[in-house]
């Protein structure tokens, strides 16, 4: 222990020093904090921060699709696949079991509004496991954990909200239209055909299609009360409500 922390270096009685020691101990503890709340309110404020990583991350090196590489023989990025690569799901149609041509297509035959009514393929644990796990990652965001519309996303799209998936003229949907709705889009909602390969799809469709009897949890349970909560707004504006005024200042509703 040094004579500095010990108070000692000042001399004198007993009590004295000990007071003395600490007055210099709360000296040092008012430095340290002021040092410590100089440092923090030195620090860019979060969002600065996160704004500047995010430039960072955009600006980093990286190859565009169709740009050039110096890296590769033939000077542009995009590779052809190696001599006698196979789509991975024509290896599927081959050796699984007997595809009919709706699993890739939707339809039942070559005819274009012959929409499947069935998923064209086996309907067990794993495909349901595999669609609600999907569903959650690409639909709940829009439609709503427990699909009534009320998703996370739901709020910014004001001039078309994603509709229920519960209600019977959905219900009403051959599995082939919302697969052929998944694939390519609709209206407002973006097309998945790029992104969830045929199996998934047909998966996230098993999911839709159970939704109703999935028992109730805490984000099914927001996702409802958002959507209805929506709903009234949409209706109000429909009224000729200045809803944003109302959002944006509730007090108002209290005063009036
Ligand atoms: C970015 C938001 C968004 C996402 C994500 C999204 N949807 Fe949609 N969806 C919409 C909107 C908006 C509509 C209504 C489109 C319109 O009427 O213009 C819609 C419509 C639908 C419809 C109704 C089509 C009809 O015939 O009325 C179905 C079924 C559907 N979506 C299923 C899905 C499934 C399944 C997924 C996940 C793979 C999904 N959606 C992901 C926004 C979304």
């Amino acid at each position: 222990m040094t004579r500095w922390a010990m108070g000692e270096w000042r001399g004198g009685r007993g009590a004295e020093r000990w007071t003395r020691g600490a007055s210099w101990n709360a000296r040092i503890i008012v430095g340290l904090s002021w040092m410590m709340a100089t440092a923090i309110s030195c620090r860019p404020p979060a969002d600065t921060r996160e704004a500047r990583d995010f430039e960072r991350m955009r600006e980093q090196q990286r190859y565009d699709a169709y740009g050039p590489s110096r890296f590769f023989n033939n000077g542009a990025v995009m590779q052809a696949p190696p001599a006698h690569t196979i789509p991975r799901e024509t290896r599927v149609a081959e050796s699984a079991f007997p595809l009919p041509i709706a699993f890739t297509t939707g339809r039942s035959s070559g005819d274009t509004s012959d929409y499947a009514t069935e998923i064209p393929i086996p309907v067990d644990d794993r495909l349901r496991a595999l669609g609600a796990k999907q569903f959650e990652i690409s639909c709940a965001p829009c439609h709503g954990a427990g699909g009534f519309g009320g998703g996370p996303i739901a709020p910014n799209l004001v001039d078309r909200r994603p509709p229920s998936l519960l209600t019977p003229a959905i219900g009403a949907l051959r599995a082939g239209m919302i697969f052929t709705v998944i694939t390519n889009g609709f209206g407002r909602m973006p097309p998945y055909g790029w992104q969830l390969s045929p199996v998934t799809r047909w998966a996230v469709i098993t999911y839709v299609r159970s939704l109703a009897s999935q028992p109730m949890n805490a984000a099914m349970r927001a996702d409802s009360v958002e959507a209805a909560s929506l709903h009234r707004l949409d209706s109000l504006r429909a009224a000729g409500a200045n809803v944003e005024e109302m959002t944006r200042n509730p007090e108002n509703e209290l005063r009036r």
